[in-house]
Formats: structure tokens, C-alpha cells, sequence
């Protein structure tokens, strides 16, 4: 049978008192309407139609070719919403998903499961509901004496004996798509807050002879739709915990899941520890058999297998295979390290390959610039990347030794296996396995010092 969605997400989200829309707010690092737009994936739904009104260029911008759009330009309620959808689907035969773009906990296993319970019945529409001893502001699943649904009432327009039911509406359904439509053209807006509700169709299903069905799910997470700050972090934390087990059961040791943060598209490796204090974002992939944290910041990078991160800032950077970074690194966008490679302490790489087996053991910055293999940087050298204006690269090739203390004042190359002395201003080129000494010569003045004690001392007595 054919699957489709349709996600709503018009309107305003005023209560989350924000500048950003209401779905585009991030749980777990992502935007929610984007974990709810993945969700419908996994069922496999064929088309997915996200009703847009406030901040629509915003949602179409973030989500892109992933959906289709139909603008609701006033939002008259969920049943007006999804009467926008018509001109996109109402020829349609099959099965439509109606979700709301700020319930990102719904999963995908659930998704399935009403979907398949609705299609092997056969039914018009199959309502997920859930259980609570507080359905504050859900509208309440009524049922009749054989445990039929009969219909959806909202609890500002609940009776006393409707407002004491504790089964609620989640707001994800599936509809026999035809027979929405159809229904829908039924609803009125004859009701406490003048709105065309979605959930009406229920009942004008149900009196119209059809199928109805209630899936009710036992994870009352699934049900949170984020309207405030509150439930956003409700959500934050809900979210984080599934990650988080997600990741463990699939082989990697978390030390504390309390204080690990863990984005929702976060790819990592079997056997790998993750300390205490660690936040992994964006799309980053971490390999097998690393250590990462504690206490590390690390987003959009990739990490190969054996890589040691101690409390440092990546971001956008690769690492390879058995390569250490930290304590206290900085690792910033286009920062690529080969396999073997050392990065230590204080410790800052910009746009820089480091090829395989080379160290920057302490105390460095390494901007603009191309390492090649087995090179060694000195504590505290530096490449001069930077004249106010242009950003120019410095080239050290394989097996070359740069002493500490060095500026390295770019556009300048150190050639294969040469020596730069450490202290040394290189403003020229090295050639291959030269020495370049780029400091003034010492001289040493015989029992200096004490003279100058002397007359440091008359200095003060004389005061
Ligand atoms: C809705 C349900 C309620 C259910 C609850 C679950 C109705 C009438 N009520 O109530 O039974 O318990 O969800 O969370 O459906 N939207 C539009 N256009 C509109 C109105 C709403 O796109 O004109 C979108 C909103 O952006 C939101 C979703 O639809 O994503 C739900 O709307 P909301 O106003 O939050 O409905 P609830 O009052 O929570
Ligand atoms: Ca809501």
C-alpha cells in the first residue's frame, strides 16, 4: 500500500517566547521537525507533504528536497492544516501518516506499528494515544462500552466525565487518505476556540459506520509535543537517554551517560569509551577503539579507529587512525591529521594536513599549512600565517625538524629532511637536509653579572 505523510508545522510556537520558529529548534542537535521528517522515512512513506505558514522559508530552507510544501497562510487549526494538503494528495490511494512537526519523539518503531495494526484492519483512521494521570491540554480519546474509539474531544470543550478520562490524543495518526480528505470537508469550526480540529474527523468517521482504531503507545515520550522551553528540555533529556543507550547497546562503553551529549546523528564504533564530560554534535563518525573525553567538545569531524581525544575542541577536523589529540587542543575547521600523528597540549591546527607520523607536541599553532610525514614541530613554533591582509601557507615536507620557538613566516617552504634551529625567524625557503639558524649569535661577557648586581645595588642604596 502506499504511504505518505503529512507533517504539520505551521504554526507560530508562541509560547516558546523565541526568534526561532518553533520546529526548527534543536533536541539533541537537531531541529525537531527534521527528527520528525526522518521518522516518517523509516516507514517507508513515499511522498511527505510539511504544512508551512510561520517562518516558512526558514523550514524550507533547513529541510530542502527532503519534503514537499503547501504554505498555510492563516492557521485556522490542525484540521484546516491538513486540508492543505489536498491539491498535493487528495487523488492519492493509500495510507497517510498526519504528524506534528514538535513531537520529535515518536519513533520509528511505533510509527510501524500503528501503520501496520491500521492496514491489516483495513481501518479509516488509527489514532495514537497514550496514558497519563495529567492529560493537562490534550484533547482525550472517548471511548464506547466495548472499547471502540468514538471520538476525540479537545479539553477546552470536554464535559466533566470526558475531562476525567485519561487517555489522550498524541496527535500522530493514520488515515485512510481518501477518507480524510472526505472527512475533512465535514469539520467545522463550531467549537471553544473557533478552529477547524483536525481530530473531528474521528468522530465523523465513526458516525459514518467506518473503522477507527486506537494504538496506544506505553513510552509516554512519545507523546511530548514541545510547546515551551520546559518541554523542550523535557524532550532534550528524553532524547539524550535513547541516544545514549542506543550507542551502548551497539558495543561503545559510555562512563556516564548523565553528563554525555550525544547528537542524534553521532556515528561511533564498537569498543570505544566515551569519559565523562564529552559533547559529540553534527554529523561526526568516530571509529572503533577510541578513547574521546573527557571533557571534549568535538562536532562535524571524523575520527579513525584508536584515536585518543583528551579535553579538547574539535571541530570539523579529521583525525586518523591511532592519532592523539590533547589535553587542551584545538582542533578547527580543515585541521587533518594523517595516521600516527601526535597533537598535545595547548595545541591549535587551522586548515593544516599533518601527514602520517608527525608531532606537535606542545604549545603550537599550525595555520594554513602543509606537514608532511614524520615531521617534527618544537614546543612552542609557530607558523605566520597571517599579515593583516592575506593568508599565505607554509610547507614542511617529510622528516623534517622544526626546533622550538620558530616562527615560521609564511609563504615559506621547509624542504625535506632539513633542520630549522629552534629560536629561529625562517623567512626564507630551506632547502632539502639544510640547517637554517635564523638568530643572532650569543656572546658571553666574562663576570658580567656581578657588575651589574653591583650597580643595580648603589641604584637603590642612593634612594
Ligand atoms: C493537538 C490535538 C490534541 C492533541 C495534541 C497533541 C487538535 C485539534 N488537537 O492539540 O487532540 O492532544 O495536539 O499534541 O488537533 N498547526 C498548523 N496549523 C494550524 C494549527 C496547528 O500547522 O492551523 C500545527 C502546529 O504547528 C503544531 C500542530 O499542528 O505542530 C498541533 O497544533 P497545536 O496547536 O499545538 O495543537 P494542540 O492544541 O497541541
Ligand atoms: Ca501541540
Amino acid at each position: 500500500m502506499k504511504r505518505m505523510a503529512i507533517v504539520l508545522a505551521a504554526g507560530q510556537g508562541k509560547r516558546m517566547k523565541s526568534k526561532l520558529y518553533k520546529v526548527l529548534h534543536p533536541v539533541c542537535g537537531k531541529p525537531m521537525v527534521g527528527h520528525v521528517l526522518d521518522t516518517v522515512k523509516e516507514v517507508d512513506c513515499e511522498r511527505s507533504v510539511v504544512i508551512v505558514g510561520h517562518g516558512a522559508e526558514a523550514v524550507q530552507s533547513y529541510l530542502g528536497e527532503a519534503a514537499e510544501y503547501v504554505l498555510q497562510e492563516q492557521q485556522l487549526g490542525t484540521g484546516h492544516a491538513v486540508k492543505m494538503a489536498k491539491d498535493l494528495l487528495g487523488s492519492e490511494q493509500g495510507s497517510t501518516i498526519v504528524i506534528c512537526g514538535d513531537t520529535p519523539l515518536v519513533t520509528p518503531e511505533t510509527l510501524k506499528a500503528l501503520t501496520e495494526l491500521h492496514e491489516s484492519n483495513k481501518a479509516a483512521a488509527t489514532v495514537l494515544t497514550a496514558y497519563t494521570e495529567n492529560p493537562k491540554g490534550y484533547g482525550r480519546v472517548i471511548r464506547s462500552e466495548n472499547g471502540s474509539v468514538l471520538r476525540i474531544v479537545e479539553q477546552k470543550d470536554c464535559s466533566p466525565e470526558e475531562d476525567a478520562v485519561r487517555e489522550f490524543n498524541t496527535g500522530t495518526y493514520c488515515f485512510d487518505n481518501a477518507k480524510l480528505f472526505a472527512a475533512l470537508d465535514k469539520v467545522t469550526n463550531n467549537n471553544a476556540q473557533q478552529e477547524y480540529y483536525l481530530t473531528d474527523v474521528i468522530g465523523i468517521l465513526v458516525g459514518a459506520g467506518e473503522t477507527v482504531l486506537g494504538y496506544m503507545t506505553d513510552d509516554y515520550a512519545e507523546s511530548i509535543g514541545v510547546n515551551d522551553r520546559l518541554a523542550l528540555s523535557e524532550a532534550e533529556r528524553l532524547m539524550r537517554e535513547r541516544i545514549n543507550k542506543r550507542h551502548m547497546l551497539n558495543g561503545v562503553t559510555i562512563i556516564d551517560p548523565t553528563s554525555t551529549y550525544i547528537g542524534a546523528d553521532v556515528k561511533i564504533g564498537s569498543d570505544t569509551v566515551v569519559h565523562p564530560g564529552t559533547v559529540l554534535k553534527g554529523h561526526t563518525v568516530i571509529g572503533e577503539d577510541c578513547e574521546i573525553g573527557p571533557q571534549s567538545d568535538i562536532n562535524d569531524s571524523a575520527i579513525g579507529d584508536g584515536a585518543v581525544i583528551k579535553h579538547s575542541v574539535l571541530d570539523q577536523a579529521e583525525v586518523g587512525s591511532r592519532t592523539t589529540v590533547g589535553p587542551f587542543a584545538y582542533l578547527r575547521p580543515k585541521a587533518q591529521l594523517g595516521e600516527d600523528v601526535k597533537i598535545g597540549d595547548f595545541v591549535e591546527i587551522k586548515n593544516a594536513k599533518i601527514a602520517d607520523g608527525s608531532k606537535v607536541s606542545h604549545l603550537s599553532y599550525i595555520g594554513d599549512a602543509v606537514v608532511g610525514k614524520n615531521v617534527n614541530v618544537g614546543c612552542g613554533a609557530i607558523t605566520v600565517n597571517y599579515d593583516g591582509y592575506n593568508k599565505s601557507i607554509t610547507e614542511i615536507e617529510d622528516d623534517a625538524f622544526i626546533g622550538s620557538n620558530v616562527n615560521l613566516i609564511a609563504p615559506v617552504k621547509v624542504g625535506k629532511g632539513a633542520y630549522v634551529v629552534a629560536g629561529s625567524t625562517i623567512t626564507h625557503s630551506v632547502p632539502e637536509n639544510d640547517l637554517a639558524i635564523a638568530r643572532t649569535r650569543q656572546e658571553n661577557k666574562p663576570g658580567y653579572a656581578e657588575k651589574i648586581r653591583a650597580r643595580a645595588k648603589a641604584k637603590k642604596d642612593k634612594q
